[in-house]
């Protein structure tokens, strides 16, 4: 037989060059969902080309194992200042570790999501990117950073690391298998991030008394007509609106004509400059890359000069906006298009869901904190929060999507503790898991730390509480007025008061989630649970940071921070 006679022949022959494997392992690190959404897309479309392909988690992966993989794609995000999200730390650290290995056999490539407005923006891909190498690897094509609006260039990669792997394999292979004519995936109609459903607002109430220092709104949308699904622990996807005051300031300083009409994307959609500046691109936020964009297209001396000093361009950009640059550095002398096309698009914000579907069929409720602040001589607004508070009424529509999030997500034995630490709007998915657990007659126990301000004003959802204290659905509740007396108290504050027995719920198998800022609060809780655990676990501090470690590796640690 052929097959007989080439082995035979290979035998005889000088050792030919390793096969190019066809297995393909990609390792995600995904806070909110989107590094893992692509890591499945790009999974699929290997698949469909012939790939054996194995899609993780790189929490879920065993470093071990590492050695052993051929060609391996990365997907992971960047949070806060430059960290790797919750999933990846352990990977993270193994891999910048003594332990690792060498790894001169393995083919790779990262693409790393992230957000330009950040200083250490894609961080976290850059690391892994560059560790690969420094152990031995050799890319199949360039590493890519996202910015916010990743869609385009992350199926960019995935084409050419497709292509890499491909003209890789079919030079190498004996027995490829001929690329199925990739049947492009017959776009099922479904609401989703880049098509959004345009849900009514079925009701707006501010939840914080009067003499509140927040306002926090409690909005009620509704998913009639729409298909779209959520469980708790999801998060609410909303593109919002410019301020049409900010807009119109923005184009008077510009001395444009509002209904001059311009291209806003690559299909060719035509809009009101107006119109373009309301609905489809970000003016709010500056970044780096977008003052050299405009530097470069203007041509303005005093930008250059500012753009090439990263720490002025640093504090330049903290808290102004793009009628800043204008007002400084204005009139420009380009086309409105040319302008346009250096904006980032607007990108939608996500809210924790606050409701559970079970008990609120076909809606969904989310909350929100107004955000208001004054800078630079001008008083500044957050866009989709100050959309909501003051210019959303019942009746009106925005476009929405659900954003699923695998990490922060109720156990799935209903017996199973659950310790809940949600101060400030940080309380949103702890409504919807009380909701979900007594709508499902779950039997664990649950224990809620809640913070504010302010008992008087600012205990959110307060009477939901107090019923679901007294029908057993919630065990126990903790709250932390940090304005009410001299001292400040914090939701941590409460734990430590509490850890004997918080440490025995841990014992017990509880799950422990937080939910809020993640710059303090956060950040805070994480060193308390450790100190708690140190304390009354009587372990070294390495013992009880492995106790925590070890408990974010069996997902009964999970975050929902921002
Ligand atoms: P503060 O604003 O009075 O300092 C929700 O915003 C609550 O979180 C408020 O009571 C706020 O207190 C509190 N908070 C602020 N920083 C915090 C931190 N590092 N840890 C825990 N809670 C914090």
């Amino acid at each position: 037989a052929p097959a007989a006679a080439e082995t035979a022949n290979a035998v005889i022959q000088a050792p030919a060059a390793p096969a190019v494997s066809k297995d393909v392992t990609i390792l995600y690190g995904s806070q909110t969902g989107n590094a893992q959404r692509l890591s499945q897309k790009a999974g699929k479309t290997l698949e469909s080309k012939g790939f054996n392909v194995t899609v993780s988690a790189m929490s879920d992966f065993k470093p071990n194992n590492l050695k052993k993989v051929q060609n391996l794609l990365i997907v992971v995000s960047t949070h806060g200042e430059g960290d790797p999200p919750d999933n990846a730390i352990t990977f993270h650290e193994f891999l910048h570790g003594k332990r690792a290995p060498k790894l001169d056999e393995l083919r790779f490539s990262v693409l790393s999501l992230g957000d330009s407005s950040y200083e250490f923006f894609c961080q976290t891909g850059k690391e892994f990117d560059q560790r690969l190498e420094e152990l031995g690897g050799e890319r199949i094509v360039p590493r890519v950073d996202c910015d916010l609006d990743f869609d385009e260039p992350a199926a960019e990669w995935i084409n050419s690391v497709v292509n890499g792997l491909s003209e890789a394999s079919s030079a190498a292979a004996a027995a490829s298998t001929p690329a199925a004519a990739s049947a492009p995936a017959a776009a099922e109609f479904e609401y989703s991030r880049t098509n959004p459903f345009h849900a009514e607002v079925l009701e707006s109430i501010n939840l914080n008394g009067r003499g509140s220092n927040k306002e926090t709104r409690h909005l009620e949308i509704s998913l009639e007509g729409s298909g779209l699904v959520y469980k708790p622990g999801d998060s609410l996807g909303i593109y919002p609106q410019n301020d049409p005051k900010l807009v119109d300031e923005l184009i008077a300083a510009l001395g444009w004509n509002p209904d001059e009409t311009i291209t806003i994307n690559k299909q060719g959609d035509i809009r009101s400059l107006r119109n373009a500046l309301l609905s489809h691109y970000e003016i709010t936020v500056l970044t780096k890359p977008l003052l050299e964009k405009i530097a470069q297209l203007t041509g303005i001396d005093e930008l250059h000069e500012l753009i090439s000093d990263s720490e002025k361009v640093k504090a330049y950009i903290h808290g102004r906006d793009l009628l800043d640059v204008v007002q400084q550095f204005g009139p420009f002398g380009v086309s409105p298009q040319a302008f346009a096309d250096v904006l980032r698009k607007m990108p939608a914000r996500l809210y924790s869901i606050a409701s559970s579907l079970e008990a609120n069929p076909e809606e969904v409720h989310i909350t929100i904190g107004a955000v208001r602040y004054n800078a630079n001589g001008r008083d500044r607004n957050g866009v989709c929060s100050i959309l909501c508070a003051e210019r959303l009424e019942p009746g009106d529509t925005l476009p929405v999507y659900i954003q699923h999030n695998d990490n922060f997500k109720l156990p799935e034995n209903p017996e199973t503790p659950v310790i809940m630490i949600g101060p400030g709007t940080g309380v949103a998915p702890f409504r919807s898991f009380m909701q979900e657990r007594e709508e499902s007659g779950a039997e664990g126990n649950a224990w809620m730390f809640f913070g504010d301000q302010h008992f008087v004003t600012d205990f959110l959802y307060q009477t939901e509480w107090q019923k679901w204290l007294e029908s057993g659905v919630l065990t126990k509740m903790d709250v932390a007025f940090s304005r009410d007396k001299a001292e400040k108290v914090y939701v941590q504050h409460r734990m430590q008061e509490n850890s004997k027995e918080l440490f025995e719920w841990l014992e017990q198998g509880a799950a422990v989630y937080v939910c809020g800022d993640e710059k303090n609060m956060a950040h805070d809780v994480h060193n308390t649970l450790i100190d708690i655990v140190e304390k009354e676990g009587s372990m070294s501090r390495e013992q009880a940071e492995q106790y925590v470690a070890d408990m974010q590796q069996q997902k009964r640690y999970q975050r929902d921070v921002y």
